[in-house]
């Protein structure tokens, strides 16, 4: 078995065979943020990446991604319903991100849940090199810094959460509390989207165990945890590159042709959860239909909602409930051959996505709540020529570095409906100046400086950060 100096352990792979219902082996990019932002800093990393493959009861022998080698854990269908299904996005998904869903506290997925932890544990433990780094991800995986712990005290472990974690008040309804906060304080260094996490995380702490904590850093039993903020971020010059390549503009320009050249295109691309705020921009849009404040033939609305867990009963409700509303209002405001909304509820890749985002006037990104919100930023890259708005939540990560854009309290209908209007009819001049200063700021915040700010902080030689492109 050869080991590696890197090892990052997430619950997904970068590649996903969800694709394949009828069994034929069809990889695609896997969903999400995360891949998403580790994908493009680990190809060309002498390391590993362990995780699940997106299937049932299978682990395939999968091709390197340059040097970064893949390694599949595979996941059961129990174990897909108790750890994935059940406690990592029945439980921790809702109550992370506000309880904006009722978090389902179901007492037969905790073990499940441990279980699965304890395997991915075991997997990194074993492919780590003496004195790797371990670099886990997310909520799925939240016991196995302190898991690893045991297993291999000579490697370094971080732990990266790349959704928000929640208030104490919220976190303290955890019937396993103390385990998973345990769990995670097992790490070297455990980073956050944002300050404010890592504050309630001190706090907590602080209530649960009696440590000694900061903003910092906490101790516990005797050993020292550092904590900090490091936003993620995207790969900007690949999203630059992308919206500048000629078959992408071109095609961004048969995108607004086949719209019917309105005079404004808006765009919202989600993975279809009810943290993305989708039905209340969908009520706003068509309030603003309905008192003819937007008019179909001047203005569409595009809204890409990537299907997502749709095993998971509250996303299959929801995803009902958003059709029927955009047949409603297609079927109240749309025209023959002019629907008011174009409700496309599938998968595209970068360089659709780079063609999408060039067509947009006016991007609207207003998850209730989210970790960073990585569209956003990917918007603001390919718009080279500093055109377009940005509308966006302040409820993202991503609002407390774009100051410049339009910001909303998306759970305010009358706000999200005004501040539409004022992105729509604002001076082209302040549309350039807004988007320059955003664009400067994701420059100097690539997803390069992501990882070399958080391997850095975890290795101080910078020998894990070296190896970065
Ligand atoms: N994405 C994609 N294809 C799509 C829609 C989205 O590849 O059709 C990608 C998108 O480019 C972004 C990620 O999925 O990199 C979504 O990340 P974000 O942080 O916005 O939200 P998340 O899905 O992680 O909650
Ligand atoms: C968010 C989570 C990621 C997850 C992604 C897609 O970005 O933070 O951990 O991979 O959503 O969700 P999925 O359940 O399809 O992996």
């Amino acid at each position: 078995m050869r080991q590696s100096s890197l090892v990052v352990v997430a619950n997904r792979l970068p590649l996903d065979d969800n694709a394949a219902p009828d069994g034929a082996c069809e990889w695609r990019r896997s969903p999400g943020g995360l891949a998403s932002a580790l994908h493009a800093i680990l190809q060309q990393t002498p390391a590993t990446w362990i995780g699940w493959n997106g299937g049932i009861d299978s682990a395939p022998v999968l091709p390197d991604v340059g040097t970064l080698r893949i390694r599949p854990v595979s996941l059961s269908s129990e174990e897909l319903q108790g750890y994935y299904e059940g406690f990592a996005n029945s439980t921790l998904w809702p109550l992370y991100h506000d309880a904006v869903e009722q978090p389902v506290f179901d007492r037969g997925w905790w073990e499940t849940y441990r279980a699965v932890n304890q395997r991915f544990a075991e997997a990194a433990a074993e492919l780590a090199e003496p004195g790797a780094a371990i670099w886990i991800q997310d909520y799925h995986l939240q016991l196995v810094p302190q898991l690893l712990r045991e297993l291999r005290p000579d490697v370094l472990i971080g732990f990266f959460l790349h959704v928000p974690f929640p208030p104490p008040e919220l976190f303290m309804q955890l019937p396993r509390r103390a385990e998973l906060l345990r769990g995670m304080l097992g790490a070297d260094l455990v980073g956050f989207q944002r300050p404010q996490a890592a504050h309630n995380v001190a706090q907590l702490a602080v209530k649960l165990f009696g440590a000694e904590a900061t903003d910092d850093q906490i101790t516990l039993d005797g050993r020292t945890v550092r904590t900090g903020a490091f936003p993620v971020s995207i790969d900007v010059t690949e999203m630059q590159a992308l919206a500048s390549r000629p078959d992408i503009v071109e095609h961004a320009e048969q995108l607004r042709a086949d719209l019917g050249q309105p005079r404004r295109v808006l765009l919202s691309v989600d993975r279809l959860d009810y943290t993305k705020g989708i039905e209340h921009r969908l009520t706003a849009y068509s309030e603003l239909l309905r008192d003819g404040r937007v008019k179909v033939r001047d203005t569409v609305m595009v809204q890409v909602a990537v299907p997502s867990r749709e095993r998971v009963d509250s996303y299959r409700v929801l995803r009902d409930r958003i059709e029927g509303e955009v047949g409603r209002i297609n079927g109240e405001y749309g025209r023959v051959g002019e629907p008011a909304i174009h409700y496309l509820n599938q998968s595209f890749d970068r360089a659709d996505l780079a063609a999408l985002y060039q067509t947009a006037d006016l991007m609207v990104v207003t998850p209730l709540r989210d970790g960073m919100n990585l569209v956003a930023k990917e918007y603001v890259a390919a718009r080279s020529d500093n055109s377009g708005a940005l509308v966006l939540s302040e409820f993202a990560g991503a609002a407390a570095e774009f100051e410049d854009a339009f910001l909303v309290n998306p759970h305010d209908v009358d706000g999200l409906k005004e501040t539409l209007l004022q992105a729509m009819d604002a001076d082209p001049a302040d549309l350039q100046r807004r988007m320059a200063a955003m664009r400067d700021q994701l420059q100097r915040h690539d997803i390069l400086a992501w990882a070399r700010t958080y391997l850095t902080a975890l290795d101080h030689t910078g020998r894990l950060a070296a190896g970065l492109r």
